[in-house]
This record gives structure tokens, sequence and C-alpha cells, in this order.
């Protein structure tokens, strides 16, 4: 008997047990009910007494072995698949050199630089609500009810008492900062916008804008030419030229759209700017004195320019990308192309 505890302690002592089944098995071979620790306690009854003291201690001492074995690596190895580690994961091994770690989706880059390039000027950032009321959207911008003006921008209306509506431009940031705030004001907003729009490679029913707003005592039309012109050479290139056009929006008087000289062809003509050398790239104009009054600003001490752009646009152009709904597809193979600093 002494020889066969001896030889189970050497086993008990020596054996590695590399994973959680092992442990159980050699807990049934050893301490289960017909194990071999158990079954050597059975004929310790029939050892005569003279014995009983040494090999009672070596028997105890046997089993105390055994189960501080089993229990120690049963633990271990529960641990480790609790957390997914296996033994055998090298933890000092180098990162993979391969590992992919993602990029920015244009239009965050692209609005990224728009912010970077307005706040170099001293333009701050501000943001609105994505689902506005009718104040704020329209009424407030000189768009009231029966507005012929509303059926530029197809709303989606949210119902609620009183309705909303998922804002249809950017514009609504501006009434909330005219509210809130004391002129001078110069801030930009760039945001999600809504319309219920046809999905095509040229609309969408989401896509982005970034407002601008300066108003203060002084403010002209040169001022704003001047800046969307230092904003359009940031953005497109030093030899970047602009035009205004006369046009209509009911928040600004006098309008205006502004084109860039053709990034593509540099104005000499080609699909992209349809043969005219130029593209159209946002609106703008001297913020409308009733829309100043409406936002608690004295319009006879205070002047402003607004002007809005979609983010989009500046992407595809930049990026020359022909199919805007690339942009909420989220394909990677798109994506990847685009890397920021
Ligand atoms: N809100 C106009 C739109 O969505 C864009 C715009 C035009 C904004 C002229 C302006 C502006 O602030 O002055 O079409």
């Amino acid at each position: 008997m002494l020889e066969k505890i001896n030889n189970l302690l050497q086993e008990v002592e020596g054996l590695a047990l590399n994973t959680k089944e092992q442990v159980e098995e050699y807990r049934i071979k050893w301490l289960s009910k017909k194990g071999e620790i158990t079954v050597l306690f059975d004929e310790f009854k029939t050892v005569t007494p003279e014995l009983k003291k040494e090999l009672g201690q070596k028997l105890n001492d046997l089993k105390n072995k055994a189960q501080e074995k089993i229990n120690h690596l049963k633990e271990k190895y529960e641990a480790a698949t609790d957390s997914n580690i296996s033994s055998d994961l090298d933890l000092t091994l180098p990162g993979d050199p391969n590992i992919s770690i993602g990029s920015r989706h244009p239009l965050s880059i692209v609005k990224n630089q728009i912010i970077d390039i307005f706040s170099r000027i001293g333009f701050t950032v501000s943001e609105g609500r994505e689902i506005e009321d009718d104040w704020h959207n329209f009424t407030a911008l000189n768009t009231p009810e029966n507005h012929p003006a509303r059926d530029m921008q197809d709303t989606f209306y949210v119902n609620l008492n009183p309705e909303m509506v998922l804002r249809t431009q950017t514009s609504s940031v501006q009434v909330h900062i005219m509210e809130n705030n004391k002129p001078p004001i110069r801030t930009i907003s760039p945001g999600r916008v809504y319309r219920n729009e046809a999905i095509s490679a040229r609309a969408h029913c989401q896509f982005h804008q970034v407002e601008g707003l300066y108003i203060d005592s002084k403010v002209s039309f040169a001022d704003l030419k001047q800046t969307l012109l230092y904003f359009s050479q940031e953005m497109f290139g030093k030899e970047t030229q602009i035009r205004l056009r006369p046009s209509y929006f009911p928040f600004t008087e006098p309008s205006a759209e502004v084109d860039i000289s053709c990034t593509i062809c540099k104005g000499k003509g080609c699909n992209v700017c349809k043969y005219t050398g130029w593209v159209e790239i946002l609106g703008c104009g001297m913020v409308d004195p009733q829309v100043l009054d409406n936002c608690s600003i004295d319009s006879n001490k205070f002047k402003g320019f607004a002007f809005g752009m979609g983010i989009e646009r500046i992407a595809m152009l930049k990026y020359q990308v022909k199919d805007l709904r690339l942009f909420f597809e989220n394909d990677v193979r798109f994506l990847k192309q685009f890397t920021s600093a």
C-alpha cells in the first residue's frame, strides 16, 4: 500500500494537466467514489494498527495534494475560458502590423476641413436640432405658411402636437443662434438635413449642409464675397476663382449663388461643369432685415451675411465622386479610399 501511495504521490506532483477536460478526467481517476485515492482509504481500514499512523499521514497528504492540484487547475482553466484567453496565448508577441485601422468617412473629412477653414478666421461651430418646429425651419426665415418658397423644399412632417418637421436646411440653426446671442455673431453650423426627394445619383432624402452666419454693425457684401473666396481657395486650391450670380432665397436680400471655376478642367470646359467652366457650390446673401427682427436683433443697428452649402456637393467635387448614393451605402471598398490626417 505504501508503494501505491508513493506512486500516486509522484503522479500527482509530476503530472501536467493542460486542459479543463484533463483536469476532470484525473479528478475522476483519483478522487471520485471509485477513484484510486478513495479506494486506498477503503483499504486503509484493514491496515494493522502499527502502520496506521504512518500510512494515515501519507494518505491524507496524498489526498490533500491531489485535491489542491485539481482545484487550482480547474479555477485556472475556467477563468481562461471565461475571458476567452487560452493558456497558449502569448501576450508578449508584438501586434499585427497589417491590422486595418479604418478610415474617416469622406463626409466627415470634408466637414472637418470646412470647420477648420472657417475657424481660422474666427467662426465658431454651433449645432442645432434635426427635428425642428415650423418657426425655426420656415417662418422666422421669412417663409410663412403658403409662401411659394416652401415648395422648393419637400418637407418631411413629424406627427406631433404641435406638428414638427425634419429640418430641411441648417438655416434653422441661424434662428436659434440669433435668438439666443447678441452680435457680433460669427458661426458655422454643420448638420444633417432631410428632404422628401426621390433618391438618385444627384439627390437623396438625407444630406448634410454647413450654414454660415456673420452679424455685426458693419458687415458688407464685400465681406461676404471675400470670405467665400478665401474658403474656396482653401478648399479647392489657390488658383480657384469664384463668381456670384444673382439668385433668390427668402431669408437673404440680395441673394446670390456662388460658382467656383471648375476644378477638373480648370475652366476649359468638361462634363462636370457641363462645358461652362463653372460649378455651383453654395447659396448666400445679406441677411434680410426682417429675419434679424424676427430673431430680436435690431436691424437698424446690425447687418449680416449668411451662406449655406451642401457637404456632399463639396465632397463630390473634391473627390470627383459621381454618385451621391455612395456616401450612404458605406461600402468599405469605397470608404477606404479616403484618408485624413
Ligand atoms: N438654406 C438654403 C438651402 O438649403 C441654402 C442657403 C442659401 C443658406 C442662402 C443661406 C443662404 O444661409 O444665405 O437651399
